[in-house]
């Protein structure tokens, strides 16, 4: 092991198994608390019995009775057995209500089920290789959506942008912004609603994040702002952009190195290149106590590296870290990264790239 990898403090074994088999179930529930709106009706009526829990949410009284027993055992909420009522704190109802904003970690929860749901698929790979594809994926891109909605759109005018000397006031002034992978675009109409003057376009392989930003910008107004669907392997631009935006869509690439010269292209010399992406080293053994490591590691297996293995792509994975990262910026002709964390955001760090 090397002199700067980590040590891990460990449980007795058995007990850490049955830790991480209830953590699991109870991720299950979590989002179903979530996408149900039991945790965001409990935080606002307080101490309920099940009947009142199930009538003011209109969900089926037996799936909430069982629903609030394996959260009372799985200690989020307290139970009265006298009163026969379930209460969430409000210190546990701040990390799981919608309200909270990026404080939500309820969130997160879905990311389990709709990896669950490619298990099969998953096993034919680790028989065969090849990798599943993005279609495959239920609620993928809503779920995505849902996470940089509330994680990075509410911190990108006051804490993200300001990272890069100069560039609120030259997107006010008006410049040409591109961002890779966009997504369902959340990120995109935040910035082209503060900078009407600026002109955004957003590029993504699926029709279905892209149809839908379409329609989202359409009906907000913003005028400034486009979305295509383009693969951005091939993307062909030169010199055409000031301010180049990745918001995780790097790691997930079949060809990142690829991508990465093309975006390096396609920047202004005076441009600059800002890319998000989960913050880890690229070696496992210094990720030892990373507050999310078996979750992200998971998350690389079950989606990011098998969907770039399914186009035949390099399948760097989530964990492809720091270090890695850095080095295929450096090689696709930036001379300065500058690597940057805030304190809105658990999962990634900023890395700031120019030529
Ligand atoms: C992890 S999601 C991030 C979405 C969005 N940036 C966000 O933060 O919500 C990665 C996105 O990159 C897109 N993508 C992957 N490879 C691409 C490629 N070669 N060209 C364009 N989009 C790509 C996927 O369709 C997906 O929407």
């Amino acid at each position: 092991m090397p002199a700067s990898a980590e040590t891990k403090t460990e449980k007795r074994f058995d007990e850490k198994l049955l830790d991480i088999y209830n953590g699991a179930a109870t991720t299950l529930m979590i989002s179903i608390g979530h996408r149900t709106g039991l945790f965001d009706k409990m935080a606002e009526i307080g101490a309920a019995s099940i009947e009142q829990l199930a009538k003011a949410t209109s969900l089926n009284e037996r799936y909430v009775r069982e629903w609030l027993d394996s959260m009372t055992v799985s200690g989020i909420v307290n139970y009265d057995a006298e009163q026969k009522s379930y209460t969430l704190p409000p210190d546990h109802a701040h990390l799981l209500i919608r309200s909270s904003g990026k404080d939500n970690l309820a969130v997160f929860a879905q990311y389990v089920s709709v990896m669950a749901n490619v298990e099969d698929e998953i096993i034919e790979c680790f028989h065969k290789g090849g990798g599943v594809p993005y279609s495959s994926y239920k609620r993928f891109h809503e779920v995505m959506a849902e996470d940089s909605g509330q994680s990075l759109v509410p911190a990108l005018l006051e804490t993200v942008l300001p990272l890069v000397d100069g560039l609120v006031a030259k997107l006010d002034q008006g410049i040409e912004v591109m961002d890779i992978g966009c997504g369902r675009g959340l990120a995109l109409m935040r910035m082209a609603k503060a900078f009407p003057k600026s002109k955004f376009v957003g590029y993504d392989l699926c029709d279905e994040t892209v149809a839908f930003a379409t329609k989202e910008a359409k009906s907000r107004g913003l005028s400034n702002l486009t979305f295509e669907v383009r693969d951005v392997s091939a993307l062909g631009d030169v010199e055409k952009f000031d301010f180049i935006t990745a918001f995780d869509a790097i790691h997930d690439q079949a060809q990142p190195q690829t991508v990465l010269n093309n975006i390096s292209k396609a920047l202004k010399t005076t441009g600059t290149f800002l890319m998000q992406d989960i913050d880890a080293s690229s070696h496992v053994e210094n990720n030892l106590n990373h507050p999310l490591g078996p979750f992200l590691y998971a998350v690389s297996c079950m989606h990011c590296m098998t969907v770039s293995l399914a186009q035949n792509g390099e399948g760097l994975g989530t964990m492809w870290g720091r270090e890695t990262a850095k080095t295929y910026l450096e090689r696709a002709g930036f001379k300065s990264v500058v690597i940057e964390k805030l304190n809105h955001d658990i999962q990634n760090c900023i890395y700031v790239a120019t030529k």
